[in-house]
């Protein structure tokens, strides 16, 4: 059981902003050697909700901290590939790989600033694939037989899906062993949500057996305003134990880090909004969601 504010005042212990005891968690112990990697898909039909900014942060850190991380851009957008800085035009990109099996994965597959972070790039050709592969046999398992042959190499591979849950985030979870729910702090931040859980049971049942359910990160919290603690209640009572104890505040750093094209842990590593990103990466991997 969580609990609440009201218990809070019975107890010298202070909570966190999901009302649990407040705790750090340490950084994770070297690994011994890397990979087969387990593949994380970031997913949430609403827009703007910090699927891309999870992706490259928590890249990021889990870099960091010693892991092999491939970040996997899964949106026609592209934010993730502009995020991370690096090229999506006369390059290999993920469409290239979803049409053509000869294609040889590892040619998509950059490097970015960070090192242990490397990059798969999207542009907008990617916006045609669900086209061209509703009539492929095993449509849903496209993006699974791309990462089954680069994930031996890496510990951990993060999706950013796009805002939708078609064929595309489908593929995603059907290639996933896990999947983390980003939530923005929001009035309607629980709109949708159940249907999203609805299409992971559907994807347990037909497609992937395996996959669970990582977590719900809460996004652009503000603990400034009455609002958005109270959206964080919600959610904590919804979902309970699924909610990660860690929770992204809201910072203007964020926008600023992806016009300058690197994960905030670069561009300001001492900043509160890149430590919470630390703490994302070690909760991650102390649940055992992460080698
Ligand atoms: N914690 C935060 N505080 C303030 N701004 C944020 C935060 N997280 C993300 N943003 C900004 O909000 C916008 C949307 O974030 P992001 O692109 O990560 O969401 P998304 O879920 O990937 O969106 P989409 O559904 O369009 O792919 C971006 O401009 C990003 O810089
Ligand atoms: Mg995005």
């Amino acid at each position: 059981m969580t609990r609440t504010k009201h218990d809070q005042a019975d107890s010298t212990i202070p909570l966190g902003p999901t009302g649990r005891p407040f705790r750090e968690f340490p950084a994770p112990p070297a690994l011994n050697g890397h990979g087969p990697a387990r593949i994380i898909s970031l997913c949430n039909q609403k827009g703007g909700v910090g699927k891309t900014t999870t992706t490259i942060n928590l890249g990021a850190t889990l870099a960091e901290d010693g892991r092999r991380v491939l970040a996997v851009d899964f949106d026609p957008q592209g934010a993730l590939s502009a995020g991370l800085g690096v090229q999506t035009h006369d390059v290999t990109t993920i469409y290239d790989l979803l049409l053509s099996r000869h294609r040889d994965p590892f040619e998509a597959i950059q490097k970015t600033s960070v090192e242990g972070l490397d990059v798969i790039p999207a542009n907008i050709d990617l916006s045609a694939a669900e086209v061209h592969l509703v009539n492929e046999v095993a449509r849903e398992q496209i993006l699974a037989g791309v990462l089954r042959r680069v994930a031996p190499e890496y510990d951990v591979i993060l999706v950013d899906c796009q805002p939708s849950l078609g064929l595309l985030t489908v593929n995603a979870l059907t290639a996933s062993h896990g999947v983390v729910i980003p939530l923005e702090c929001e009035f309607f931040a629980l709109r949708g949500v159940a249907l999203l859980i609805e299409t992971i049971d559907k994807v347990r049942d037909r497609l992937n057996p395996a996959i669970e359910l990582d977590g719900i990160l809460a996004t652009m919290y503000d603990s400034r305003t009455l609002h958005s603690r109270e959206v964080l209640e919600r959610v904590v009572d919804a979902f309970g134990d699924e909610v990660l104890e860690t929770v992204i505040t809201r910072t203007v750093k964020f926008p600023d880090a992806s016009v300058a094209g690197t994960p905030i842990t670069q561009f300001a590593p001492e900043h509160q909004a890149a430590k919470a990103y630390r703490q994302l990466a070690r909760e991650l991997v102390f649940r055992g969601a992460i080698a």
